[in-house]
């Protein structure tokens, strides 16, 4: 373990504990007088194990579980090869700790065992997981990627390591070293992750674990979404640097794996680990997010004047660009209605037509319609006419020729995925219908071709309604779904 170097810091010098001497340390300040057995844990929904997580993390940095397993012949050799003089490996003791206790009480239970590391650098830990593997699970395979030459490209606006960093490092030299030990089972993939996984995934098919060890942004975002998909369920996801202070992109990077995937941790010290899900909870936890986006999406009725950012509004735009359209011509078109002049246009032709929709309502109904707030909308800090291009060039009237009324099917599917795309960001979405459709077309279209489809108003909403607002008021019934067989 190379010792730590000197640090001046507001003008004191001193040297930190080395990280191997940590759990010592810990052990010394630790008030813990009570057993150090973890009980089992109930089982969660979730892959993750967290009596595992507990009895790793808590024994290793509490309990003398350390000096166990530095007596343990397989982890003294494995450890040994991996402290070469050129190859060696730089991460602290308790990290090979717990990879050890990874791959000797819980990967080899799962029906994968391969190994892939994302960052080797001189090439030690690589080392250390081959010679397991050796032992324990021998058509394994460890797969070491790193480019060899150092970090390919770094972020200054993320990441603290630049690029070029970590480059003594020597791919023949960690090949002489593996023909030196008679180490087979490790494959030394040099490039950029980018250029070399497609390579790795015509290899094998799946891994038990995976260790993150690529320092930034750009690296570790990509390792962690490109391998995710081939971990086998119970899979190790395990992050070196996503904790280290030099490291905050591949933080960054982790915290966005967490949110995209819903996943916890099983661990947080030594490591940041994480289990891959069986697909059932992927199912499940993916049924719950869209369940929950379908019971939220609901006419809103009553907008915050706050503004949404051009960022939101740009990328649910973008999302909603996705839907299906006839011929994939995507006839939609967007008018975003913004000056005083034109906002006046929309209230004046809104209240005209609200004025005929009111004149059909039975006696009974006027104020419970009252009620309804259906000119919320106008409070809204966005309004888009939505228009319809009913001579679009794209597709060559595939689909529409002979059925011109799926132009307009077409954009409704994009409304529709509008409204999901916004209500997945939190806002409020309405979309109305009650206007002179010619006059819309009159002023806001920008061209003959165009026919008015909807208007939609978005915003921050002031309520939440998870039941149609013509329900709550009880304005409406009901209405039942209408099914039949013939
Ligand atoms: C094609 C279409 C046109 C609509 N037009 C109007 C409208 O002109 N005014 C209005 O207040 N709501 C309008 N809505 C919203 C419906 O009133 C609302 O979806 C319905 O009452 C069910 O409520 P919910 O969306 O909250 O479930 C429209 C919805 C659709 C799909």
């Amino acid at each position: 373990m190379p010792k730590l170097k000197q640090i001046e810091f507001l003008g004191i010098e001193f040297t930190p504990p080395c990280r191997d001497e940590l759990p010592s340390l810990a052990r010394k300040n630790s008030r813990w007088q009570g057993s150090t057995e973890i009980p089992e844990m109930e089982k969660s929904e979730k892959r993750r194990n967290l009596s595992e997580g507990y009895r790793r993390g808590w024994m290793l940095q509490n309990t003398s579980l350390y000096l166990k397993i530095e007596q343990n012949p397989l982890f003294n050799e494995a450890y040994e090869k991996a402290q070469g003089v050129d190859v060696f490996s730089i991460l602290p003791k308790q990290r090979m700790f717990n990879l050890f206790l990874m791959i000797t009480e819980g990967l080899l239970g799962l029906e994968n065992q391969n190994i892939i590391e994302f960052g080797s650098y001189k090439g030690g830990t690589a080392i250390f997981f081959s010679v397991l593997l050796n032992r324990l699970s021998p058509n394994s395979k460890v797969f070491a990627l790193d480019t060899f030459e150092g970090i390919p490209t770094s972020d200054s606006a993320l990441d603290l390591h630049k690029k070029g960093d970590f480059a003594d490092c020597s791919r023949k030299i960690l090949e002489q070293r593996c023909s030196e030990l008679g180490i087979t089972n490790l494959m030394i993939i040099q490039g950029k992750f980018q250029d070399t996984f497609m390579q790795v995934k015509n290899m094998t098919e799946s891994f038990g674990l995976v260790h993150i060890d690529c320092d930034t942004y750009s690296s570790v975002s990509f390792a962690q979404e490109a391998v995710w998909p081939n971990l086998c369920t119970g899979a190790y996801l395990v992050y070196d640097d996503a904790d280290s202070s030099s490291c905050l992109g591949a933080t960054q990077a982790m915290e966005e794996m967490i949110i995209s995937h819903r996943i916890h941790c099983e661990q947080a010290w030594p490591h940041f680990v994480f289990r891959k899900e069986s697909q059932n909870v992927m199912k499940s936890l993916t049924n719950g997010i869209f369940n929950d986006i379908l019971q939220n999406r609901r006419q809103t009725r009553l907008f915050k004047t706050d503004p949404v950012s051009k960022d939101i509004l740009d990328s649910i735009l973008l999302q909603m660009h996705g839907a299906p359209s006839v011929g994939n011509c995507k006839p939609w078109r967007i008018v975003e209605i913004k000056s005083p002049q034109s906002l006046l246009l929309l209230k004046e032709n809104y209240f005209s037509a609200n004025k005929i929709t009111k004149s059909f309502l039975p006696k009974g109904k006027v104020s419970a319609y009252n009620n309804l707030n259906l000119e919320g909308f106008l409070s809204a800090p966005i309004q888009l006419s939505v228009f319809t291009e009913t001579k679009p060039s794209a597709g060559f009237r595939q689909g529409w020729a002979t059925f011109p009324d799926a132009l307009k099917h077409s954009t409704i599917s994009a409304i529709h995925t509008l409204w999901l795309a916004a209500i997945n960001e939190n806002l409020g979405f309405a979309w109305n219908s009650t206007f002179y459709a010619k006059k819309m077309e009159e002023q806001f279209a920008r061209s003959g071709t165009w026919e008015f489809t909807a208007h939609v108003s978005i915003g921050f909403p002031a309520e939440k309604l998870l039941r149609p607002r013509h329900e709550i008021t009880g304005f409406q019934e009901d209405q039942k779904l209408e099914r039949y067989e013939v």
